[in-house]
Parts: structure tokens; C-alpha cells; sequence
């Protein structure tokens, strides 16, 4: 028999949508005004579809200000995926992963990027624009878009996070 429409809707974590198809929220506090801008030219280039929420001026501004608003969107919008940056990474994926379905993954390498992917199914990247030179934030962009979440025992683990 077939299984009922509802339950595979239940048993569905993140999109239906490939994740380089998927349209991207950009934003950065201060300290990542230089690696967005990069990041906003790389992914226009390659045809995407990018809204840029972040700081444009460089003047020092609160990272929960402008990260709120980008993940209250994918925690609403499973066909949308984000890509946050600070000086570490780390406080503006602190504020993104308090909403329900957000998964934001701190990436410092292509290694760690394929793995939030293929085991987490991360929907937001979060780099420390501080700790990494503009060439290797690229380069982990790239593999975090073009990796597929694997499913089978990490699906199991990842419907887990929110119970
Ligand atoms: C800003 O100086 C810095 O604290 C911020 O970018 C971030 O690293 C916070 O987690």
C-alpha cells in the first residue's frame, strides 16, 4: 500500500529542491562586509538568486539585529538557505539555529562544508570572515552548494534535533 501523502510530508526534513536551486539570504555584521560582498559577486555570477539582508557600511552593528530577521525567513520558507558571517561565525549561527528548522553550520573548511551537507542537512553556512581568506571562503561556498544532504540514519538523527 502506499504510504499516505501527510506522512511523507512528515518524514521530509529539509527541502524537496536541490540546494543549488534553492534562492539565498545573505548577512553579515560588520566584520563581514568585505567576505558578503565577495560572496554576493561569486553566487550572481553562477546565476543565483541572492537577497542581501546584511550590513553594507562597515560601522559596528549587532550581529542578532541583522541575523533575525534572515532566519525567521528559512525557519518559514524551507526553499530558501542562508549564508551568515562574523568575526568568528559563531554568533550569528548562536542566533540563527534558536529558530525551529534552521540548521546553521559553523565552516571553516570544504571538508566541514560537504559534511554539514551530507550529515546535518545545514540550510544556513556560517563563516568566521575573520579566520578565513576570501579564496577559501569561495571555495567552501561552492562545496556547501553543490553537496546533497544523504538522508538514511542522518535523516533519522536530524528529525531528532527538534524534540
Ligand atoms: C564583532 O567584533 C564580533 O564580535 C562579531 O563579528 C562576531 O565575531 C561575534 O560572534
Amino acid at each position: 500500500t502506499p504510504t499516505p501523502a501527510y506522512e511523507i510530508r512528515l518524514s521530509l526534513v529539509g527541502s524537496e529542491m536541490c540546494i543549488r536551486d534553492r534562492n539565498i539570504l545573505i548577512s553579515n555584521d560588520h566584520a563581514g562586509v568585505e567576505l558578503k560582498n565577495a560572496v554576493n559577486r561569486f553566487l550572481k555570477k553562477k546565476g543565483h538568486v541572492v537577497v542581501n539582508l546584511g550590513d553594507n557600511s562597515g560601522e559596528s552593528v549587532d550581529y542578532p539585529d541583522i541575523i533575525h530577521p534572515l532566519a525567521k525567513e528559512i525557519s518559514n520558507n524551507k526553499d530558501k538557505i542562508g549564508i551568515i558571517m562574523c568575526g568568528t561565525g559563531n554568533g550569528v549561527s548562536m542566533v540563527a539555529n534558536k529558530y525551529k528548522g534552521v540548521r546553521a553550520g559553523l565552516c571553516w573548511s570544504k571538508e566541514i562544508a560537504e559534511l554539514i551537507r551530507k550529515h546535518n542537512d545545514a540550510n544556513i553556512l556560517s563563516l568566521p570572515a575573520r579566520f578565513l581568506s576570501i579564496k577559501q571562503a569561495l571555495e567552501i561556498v561552492e562545496v556547501f552548494l553543490k553537496t546533497d544532504f544523504e538522508g538514511g540514519r542522518h535523516e533519522r538523527r536530524v528529525n531528532k534535533i527538534n524534540k
